[in-house]
């Protein structure tokens, strides 16, 4: 099977991104977005897609992405667990939001700069955004639907006819259009803006402060080797010691990236979560297990399998410089 990869400039993605605010100012309810669009050419080239954004793709992808009708009961959307307040994460550590009220295996992870990740979910078990939309749309535990209820309801409303119309001229309201708008839509959402992209892009809003400076140093020296580049992660899977080893059953979630690949070696490895937005989406790491950036930290110091040794004053350092990685304006934008 071949795969297409062409990379493309992060140019095309700072567009898609002015074309949502754009979009987003015209759609009169909600709050008009800051002038201000992200750059992200200090970040790594993004791999190609086959489905390039369009205003319309984005903006469709957007209804969608808030629209209920995509669950069974109508109740439940995309937001509902990814609320963009939260850097659109849903602040509990697993979520029991789906329709059947079940807690969910993982913690529902902030979505931002999903353009560069090549292998979905915390286990890297999904390969492209596209394919992965339909799952959470009818997985019993997430929204429950049918592909042909949610076509049906879509197709009756003519404001989402004249919508898909717009984005995929003369296809009609069709499962692809949905998995290509949500999935245009998710790769607009970059996050580039924090003080610290503004610090390394020499703007105005970039200042750092010392304690910061010092915590970027300690990140640079100690947690690049897995929060590597300005995504803040090597977008490969680690075990980080989180639990102690004894043999799981083979579904079992916390077997990580094994439950895809089989390899021993990979038992327990999760994908490097980004740094960024951390204010707005704890509890942290694939189970949500710890409240708070200290209580991570004290992970990482305890020692083991990935154990970083931190004086406390570097530990404070590195709280104060991942603070400067949050990028309000990345919420405020997106905000409904
Ligand atoms: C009931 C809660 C819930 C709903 C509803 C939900 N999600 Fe999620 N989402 C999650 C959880 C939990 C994960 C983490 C799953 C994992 O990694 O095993 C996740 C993961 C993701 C990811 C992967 C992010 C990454 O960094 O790998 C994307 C993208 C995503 N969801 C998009 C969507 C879209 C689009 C919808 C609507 C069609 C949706 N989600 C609906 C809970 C939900
Ligand atoms: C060996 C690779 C590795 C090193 C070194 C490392 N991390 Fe991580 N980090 C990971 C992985 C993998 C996860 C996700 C683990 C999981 O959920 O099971 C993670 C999770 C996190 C999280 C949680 C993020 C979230 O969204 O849930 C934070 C915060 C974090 N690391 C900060 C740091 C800091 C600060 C350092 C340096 C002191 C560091 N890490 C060093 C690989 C690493």
């Amino acid at each position: 099977m071949t795969h297409i990869r062409v990379v493309i400039g992060a140019g095309a993605l700072a567009l898609a991104l002015v074309a949502t605010a754009v979009l987003v100012g015209r759609g009169g309810a909600a709050a008009r977005p800051p002038r201000r669009v992200a750059r992200a050419d200090h970040f790594p080239p993004a791999p190609a897609t086959r489905s390039p954004a369009t205003r319309a793709g984005i903006e469709l992808g957007r209804r969608l992405f808030f629209d209920p009708r995509l669950s069974a009961n109508d109740r439940i959307s995309c937001a509902t667990c990814h609320e963009p307040a939260r850097a659109f994460s849903d602040g509990v550590a697993r979520s029991a939001r789906g329709i059947s009220g079940a807690t969910l295996a993982r913690n529902a992870p902030g979505l931002a700069n999903l353009a560069w990740v090549e292998r979905l979910f915390w286990d890297g078990g999904a390969k492209n955004l596209e394919s992965m939309v339909l799952g959470p749309i009818q997985h019993p535990d997430e929204m429950g639907e049918t592909v042909a209820r949610m076509i049906e309801q879509l197709a009756a409303d003519p404001v989402m006819r004249e919508a898909f119309a717009r984005a995929f001229p003369g296809e009609g309201v069709t499962p692809s259009g949905v998995m290509r708008a949500l999935a245009q839509y998710l790769r607009s959402l970059v996050s580039a803006d924090s003080r610290y992209d503004r610090h390394v892009r020499g703007e105005a809003g970039g200042e750092l402060a010392d304690a910061e400076l010092r915590g970027l140093a300690v990140v640079r020296a100690k947690c690049a080797r897995c929060h590597a580049t300005e995504l803040f992660t090597d977008r490969a899977f680690h075990d980080i010691g989180l639990d102690p080893p004894s043999a799981l059953p083979d579904e079992d979630p916390r077997r990580g990236r094994a439950r895809v690949t089989f390899r021993a070696a990979d038992e327990r490895a999760f994908r490097t979560p980004s740094l960024r937005n951390l204010s707005y989406t704890a509890p942290y790491m694939h189970d949500g297990r710890f409240a708070t950036l200290a209580e991570v930290l004290a992970h990482y110091r305890r020692g083991g399998v990935a154990g970083v040794a931190l004086t406390d004053d570097e530990a404070d350092d590195v709280i104060a410089f991942l603070r400067a990685l949050d990028d309000p304006d990345f919420v405020a934008r997106h905000a409904r």
